[in-house]
């Protein structure tokens, strides 16, 4: 059934109703909980969409060579790694792939041989699973809150955010220029302009919005695309400026992992004990 046949439906029920039972149905259709599984199976299709549209823009391994140090690090790996983007690709479309050929879950050790191991993959996205889970279950409603999504890139925390929460505000800082502009076109597309921004911008130019944040996103944000003093000096800046009484901090890896190898305080909450951690 179309919209335009499914509203004249709506109508035509409301108008059978008797007129003392209307008032409490109407309110019951503006209140109910009934309807929350059409909306989040909408939902799902809307990202699943959102998925092929940045396909379609994107190499397989959605990496761009505007991120050369992202790729030099990865290269620099002692053994091979695949990069395939979570938020992009689940593992049925992974596995789809290999049984085409187009890519391995594993690699040969000594060439020639039978003898293989598993390659190691990473993404530089969340998961549309583990972006629901952190919006289900790790994070408090979010109603007339401000998130920050650090090095936003693909933009998924963002679109979740947008049709899995609350948020009154959800900005995405990405330092990449092309990763801003695929951004932009998914806003634009869906209309998602209303609670959505996205900056061009390095963070440690963005003192205002970490200043005025509730939740502050970070996965993997630094380690790859920054050298390691560029590193350890972000997360001096976002120290200083996630400040808001109650503010909560997401990391992937968790902050301890994150500032291990650096030389910056190694407790973060030492520098900032208005914020908490979710890791
Ligand atoms: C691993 S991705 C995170 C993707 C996304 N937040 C998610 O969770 O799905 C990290 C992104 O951070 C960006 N980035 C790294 N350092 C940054 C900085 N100082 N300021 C803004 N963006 C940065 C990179 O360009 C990259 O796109």
């Amino acid at each position: 059934m179309d919209l335009g046949s499914a509203q004249r439906s709506v109508l035509e029920l409301l108008g059978a109703v008797s007129p003392g039972d209307l008032p409490a149905l109407l309110d019951w259709m503006r209140t109910t909980r009934d309807f929350d599984e059409f909306i989040h199976d909408n939902n799902d299709i809307i990202l699943k969409n959102i998925a092929e549209d940045l396909r379609n823009c994107l190499p397989l391994e959605t990496m761009l060579s505007s991120e050369q140090v992202a790729i030099q690090k990865i290269k620099q790996q002692p053994q091979p790694i695949i990069h395939i983007d979570a938020f992009l690709y689940d593992d049925d479309f992974i596995d789809s792939l290999c049984e085409k050929g187009k890519m391995s879950r594993n690699y040969c050790m000594v060439c020639g041989s039978h003898q293989t191991a598993p390659l190691r993959f990473i993404s530089h996205s969340f998961s549309p699973l583990e972006l629901k889970f952190i919006y289900q279950h790790v994070l408090p409603d979010l109603s007339g809150k401000v998130l920050i999504d650090v090095g936003s890139r693909l933009g998924p925390v963002l679109f979740v955010g947008y049709l899995y929460s609350s948020a009154l505000q959800l900005h995405g800082v990405e330092m990449n220029q092309d990763f801003c502009q695929l951004q932009e076109m998914i806003i634009a597309k869906y209309k998602f302009a209303d609670r959505i921004k996205v900056h061009h911008a390095n963070i440690c130019t963005q003192a205002s919005l970490l200043q005025n944040a509730d939740v502050v996103i970070m996965n993997n944000v630094f380690e790859y695309f920054l050298d390691r003093s560029e590193q350890a000096r972000a997360w001096e800046y976002i120290s200083h400026n996630v400040r808001k009484k109650g503010s909560l901090l997401v990391t992937v890896p968790s902050l301890k992992e994150s500032l291990s190898n650096l030389q910056v305080c190694q407790y973060f909450g030492f520098l900032n004990p208005n914020c908490s951690f979710f890791i």
